[in-house]
Formats: C-alpha cells, sequence, structure tokens
C-alpha cells in the first residue's frame, strides 16, 4: 500500500500556544509534518525549531511563504496580525489554521473569508473547545433531541490564577475578542441554526480594580437573546483561584446536558480532612485532546483541498459579531440590536 503523503506545516509565530501547536504537529502527529516556523523576536523561531528539529526559520512571513514544499500554515501571532497573515496566506495558496480571534473587525473577517475563498484553500479557526470530547458529546445529544428546544445556554471562561499578568500589556477588550469569543462560538456552535438578536454586556476590573481607568477589564457578563427564542449567558473571569474553570450547559423543553469539569481527573483523594480532586490548571493540558484533534482534522483538510469538518472563517465572524455587539453595549451601558 502506498504510504500517506506527510502533509508539510509551517507555524507562524512561536510564542505560547504557537509553540504548543508546533509541538502537536511534530510529535502528536503522524500524518503532518513541521517543516519551518517563522517569528520575527529574534531567536524565537530558532529556539523552537531547533527543540523541535525543524530544518527552516525565518523572521519574515513573505520569505516563510516559499519555504519549499509547504502546504498549509497555522497561524498563532498576536490577534491584531491574524487577518494580514490569512490574507497574505491564501494569496500564497497555502492551506489555513488561524487562532482566535480571525479578525478584530467585521471587515477584516470578511477579507480574510474572500481570501480564503478567492484561492479556495481550506480555512479553519481554533475554536478548540468543539473538539472536547464533553462538549462534542453534549453537541451529540442536542443534535439527537434529548435536550428539546433550547430554552436557556451556558458557557463559561474562568482562567487559572492567580492573575499574574501586566493589565498595561493586555490589549484593550481582550476580554471579549480574545477570551469570551471562545463562549460566543460554543453557545452558537451547541444553538446551532439559531442567529443572535441582541446582546446586553456588564464588565468590570474585580481583580485589578486599580487597571481599570486604563480601560481593563477582567470580568464579564453578556447576555444572548436568539431568534428561535433561547437565552443565553456567557461570562468570563481572568483569575480562578481553583483552576481552569471551562463549562457549558444547555436546558431545553426536554432536559439538559452539562459539558465540562474543573476537576482533572476521576481520582479522587478522601483524607481526615474531606474529599477533594485536582484541578486543571493550563489550557493546554485540559484540551491536549481538543487542540490535537483539531489540528488532525485540519490536515484532514489539506489532505482533502477543503474544510471537511470545524469552524470556518464565517463562525469567526458570528463570534466576533456577538464579541463587538458586547463591548458596544459595555460601552453605551444598553442593550445592543445585532442586525
Ligand atoms: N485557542 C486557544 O485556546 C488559545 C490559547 C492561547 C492563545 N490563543 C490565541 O493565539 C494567539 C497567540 O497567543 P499566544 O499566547 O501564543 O501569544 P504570544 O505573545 O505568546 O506569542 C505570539 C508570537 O507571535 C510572534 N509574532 C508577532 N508578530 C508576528 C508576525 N507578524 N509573524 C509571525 N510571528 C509574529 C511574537 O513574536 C510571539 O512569539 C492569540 O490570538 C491568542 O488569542 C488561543
Amino acid at each position: 500500500m502506498p504510504k500517506t503523503k506527510s502533509i508539510n506545516i509551517g507555524l507562524i509565530g512561536a510564542g505560547r500556544i504557537g509553540s504548543f501547536h508546533g509541538e502537536t504537529i511534530a510529535r502528536r502527529l503522524v500524518d503532518a509534518e513541521l517543516v519551518a516556523i517563522s517569528d520575527p523576536a529574534p531567536g524565537a523561531a530558532g529556539r523552537l525549531a531547533e527543540t523541535l528539529d525543524v530544518d527552516a526559520a525565518y523572521s519574515g512571513v513573505a520569505e516563510f511563504l516559499s519555504h519549499p514544499g509547504l502546504d498549509a500554515v497555522i497561524i498563532a501571532t498576536p490577534a491584531r496580525f491574524h487577518t494580514n497573515v490569512v490574507v497574505q496566506a491564501a494569496e500564497a495558496g497555502k492551506a489555513i489554521f488561524c487562532e482566535k480571534p480571525m479578525a478584530l473587525t467585521l471587515e477584516d473577517a470578511d477579507r480574510a473569508i474572500a481570501a480564503a475563498r478567492a484561492a479556495e484553500v481550506p480555512l479553519q479557526v481554533g475554536f478548540n473547545r468543539r473538539w472536547d470530547q464533553s462538549f462534542a458529546e453534549g453537541r451529540a445529544a442536542i443534535d439527537a433531541g434529548k435536550v428539546g428546544a433550547p430554552q436557556l445556554v451556558r458557557s463559561l471562561t474562568r482562567d487559572p490564577g492567580p492573575f499574574g499578568a501586566d493589565p498595561d500589556r493586555i490589549p484593550p477588550w481582550t476580554i471579549f475578542y480574545e477570551t469570551l469569543i471562545h463562549d460566543f462560538d460554543t453557545l452558537l456552535w451547541l444553538n446551532a441554526g439559531a442567529k443572535p438578536v441582541e446582546v446586553f454586556a456588564v464588565a468590570d476590573a474585580l481583580i485589578r480594580p486599580d487597571a481599570k481607568e486604563k480601560g481593563f477589564l477582567d470580568t464579564a457578563v453578556v447576555t444572548i437573546r436568539f431568534d428561535n427564542g433561547s437565552i443565553a449567558v456567557a461570562e468570563a473571569n481572568f483569575s480562578a483561584l481553583y483552576g481552569y474553570d471551562i463549562r457549558g450547559e444547555v436546558f431545553g423543553s426536554a432536559g439538559m446536558v452539562t459539558m465540562g469539569d474543573v476537576r482533572r481527573s476521576s481520582m479522587t483523594l478522601f483524607d481526615q480532612s474531606g474529599v477533594f480532586s485536582d484541578t486543571w490548571r493550563r489550557d493546554t493540558d485540559h484540551f491536549i485532546h481538543g487542540y490535537t484533534a483539531q489540528l488532525a482534522s485540519f490536515v484532514q483538510s489539506v489532505r482533502k483541498g477543503k474544510l471537511t469538518q470545524g469552524p470556518t472563517g464565517s463562525d469567526a465572524r458570528n463570534a466576533l459579531a456577538i464579541a463587538i455587539a458586547s463591548i458596544e453595549s459595555v460601552s453605551r451601558k444598553q442593550p445592543v440590536i445585532i442586525a
């Protein structure tokens, strides 16, 4: 039997999540190869290339995109660069996996979608929760009609604390563009086919009130009304001291599914002071299987030449529309109607 051709993948952005995705391609997938890395920070691409036994390291995207035999790219730069890199990669004819958010404006989202469409290249976006076993099974139960008509839908992200980042280095509205964007996609995906019609968001700096004056927000709740009558809530906080807590819930006319568990495993310690479970502390531990499955699926799509499964550019745009409406709602202290 002929051996399946390995898909040649290049990584753009060798930071925290890019390094992890690079490691997934290089070490966890058998039918893909990491062949090149690009990062403008001095030494960043070279260091990761050495760790992962990759021969080619670049500082510029244009030069990187000319790497011989490159089939596809993973974009893991900071969010503000995503759209331009998506367009550049599409114009070079490469299949694209782009971390979320794909864009920060609806115009840029349209630009990214149009570029991938014009080049006829697959474009997948990094909404990894869809690949988590618990969330995938929840969606399957909903599709099988076990929950009935969705009435209340919930998704939450509580990042592991203590929060130690410098608020000055976090771009404005990050809680909506980069954190809750996962929850917005999850709500849309669990409530498949329903369109958001109204958004009301409140947000505050409860962990770092001293940073609020400069626009920093670390806690938010968003209420979303959908055109099928269901009402959804998304919430986020940057410092859950007990661990990395990601959960979802759909309550409907026939029942309810809940998804996600902050406990690391079913190992439970019983001793004289009580009953204890360890918790997830890092996204890359909690979602290692989901992160790997999303890239395995991407590789399959690259092989087939079209996105067969997984979040598309349009899905990224739909989640972004809720993020933008949330920001407007917080700014105006009013509900916002989504056209
Ligand atoms: N899906 C998830 O669960 C998840 C988790 C973490 C981060 N992310 C997303 O991934 C993106 C990156 O996050 P991070 O935490 O890894 O950031 P990071 O700051 O650790 O890394 C970003 C890297 O990109 C490099 N870079 C900057 N401009 C570049 C360019 N034009 N070309 C190539 N490289 C460039 C930087 O030098 C840096 O090494 C963000 O959009 C973030 O929201 C997603």
